[in-house]
C-alpha cells in the first residue's frame, strides 16, 4: 500500500525566534503569503499525502484553527461580496485529514514522533519538519520521490539531505555515505551523526527536514537514551535502526529544492525575502524597492 500518512512535529517551542513566538507558534510565522506550515502541508499533499498528523505542544491551537474550515471567516465573505477571496480559503478544501496530538513533555524530536505511534502503528509513513519548506514556494515533489525509492528498495529509513558549508554542520543530522563514500543524488546511508564538529563530520551532507520511516523505528526510538542537547534525538533511533541491518538511503534535494529553515532570524529573513520576490503581484515593487535601498548604501 502507497505511503500516504505523515506526521508532522510542531512542537518546538522556537526560542531562537523570540519574542515572535512568544504567544503564537513559528510554524505559523508568513513567509511571503502563507504561514510555514501551510507550505508544508501543501507540499506532502503534492506528493501523495492523505492523513497528517501534528505533534504540537503548548501554544500551538493556530495551527488546528489554520486547518480547520471557518465558516463564520466564510459566510461574512460572502455577505460583504468579498466572494474573490474566497480563494484564497481554498487549500482548506484539501482532501485531507488532519489528526492532532500533543507532545505533554518536551523530550526531543525522537520522543514527538514517538508521540505518533498509537495512530501510525505498524505502517511506515512521512516525517516532515512543520519549521522547514523546500524549495521557493514548496514546489518540491522530493517526497514522493523519497517514497518510490523506499518501497523500490525495501528500505526502512529513507533520508533527504542537502549540502551544507562545513561550518555548518554542526546545526545539523549528518550523514555518513556507504561504500566508497562517494554520494550520488541517491546513496547509500550507512550511518548519521547529530550535530558533529566540523572534525568529526562524515560529510557535508545535512539532513534535510523529510524522512520516511518504517514502523521499525518506533522501537528504536522507546530505547533511544537523551543525545545531543539531553534531548532524545530521531537521529540516534535511525543510527541504531541501521546499525541492527536496516537498510538506509539517502537523497539529495535538487539545486531547485532548496531547504528553508525557519528556525532563526537569519534563515527566517532570507527565506521571507526571496519568496516575496517570487511575488507575482508584489515581487517586481520589491525588487526594485531594494535596489534602490542598496544603491542608496544603506545596507
Ligand atoms: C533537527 C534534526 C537534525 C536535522 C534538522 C533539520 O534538528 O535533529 O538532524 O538536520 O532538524 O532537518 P533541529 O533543527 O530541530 O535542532
Amino acid at each position: 500500500m502507497a505511503i500516504d500518512l505523515a506526521v508532522v512535529p510542531v512542537a518546538g517551542q522556537g526560542t531562537r525566534l523570540l519574542p515572535s513566538t512568544k504567544s503564537q507558534p513559528k510554524e505559523m510565522l508568513p513567509v511571503g503569503r502563507k504561514p510555514v506550515v501551510q507550505y508544508v502541508v501543501e507540499e506532502l499533499a503534492n506528493s501523495g499525502i492523505h492523513r497528517l498528523m501534528f505533534i504540537t505542544g503548548p501554544g500551538k491551537a493556530s495551527i488546528e484553527n489554520h486547518f480547520d474550515t471557518n465558516w463564520e471567516l466564510i459566510t461574512f465573505l460572502r455577505e460583504t461580496g468579498r466572494e474573490e477571496l474566497l480563494e484564497e480559503l481554498d487549500f482548506e478544501r484539501q482532501s485531507l485529514e488532519y489528526f492532532y496530538t500533543r507532545q505533554r513533555r518536551q523530550l526531543g524530536l525522537g520522543h514527538a514522533v514517538l508521540c505518533a505511534r498509537p495512530l501510525v502503528d505498524d505502517q511506515p509513513f512521512v516525517v516532515a519538519l512543520g519549521d522547514s519548506i523546500i524549495g521557493v514556494n514548496a514546489q518540491s515533489d522530493i517526497v514522493a520521490r523519497m517514497v518510490e525509492r523506499f518501497e523500490a528498495e525495501s528500505a526502512d529509513v529513507v533520508v533527504a539531505f542537502e549540502e551544507v558549508p562545513s561550518q555548518d554542520v554542526v546545526r545539523y543530522g549528518i550523514a555518513s555515505p556507504g561504500g566508497d563514500g562517494q554520494a550520488g543524488d541517491i546513496f547509500e546511508l550507512a550511518d548519521l551523526v547529530e550535530k558533529p564538529s566540523v572534525d568529526e563530520a562524515p560529510s557535508r551532507l545535512a539532513v534535510a527536514a523529510r524522512y520516511v520511516l518504517s514502523p521499525r523505528i518506533f522501537d528504536a526510538l522507546e530505547k533511544t537514551e537523551p543525545g545531543k542537547g539531553g534531548e532524545i534525538q530521531l537521529t540516534d533511533a535511525i543510527r541504531s535502526v541501521l546499525a541492527d541491518g536496516g537498510r538506509g538511503i539517502g537523497i539529495r534535494l535538487q539545486p531547485d529544492e532548496r531547504r528553508f529553515d525557519i528556525g532563526n532570524f537569519g534563515s527566517y529573513f532570507r527565506a521571507f525575502t526571496e519568496f516575496a520576490l517570487a511575488d507575482p503581484r508584489y515581487g517586481r515593487g520589491l525588487r526594485e524597492h531594494l535596489r534602490d535601498l542598496l544603491d542608496g548604501g544603506t545596507s
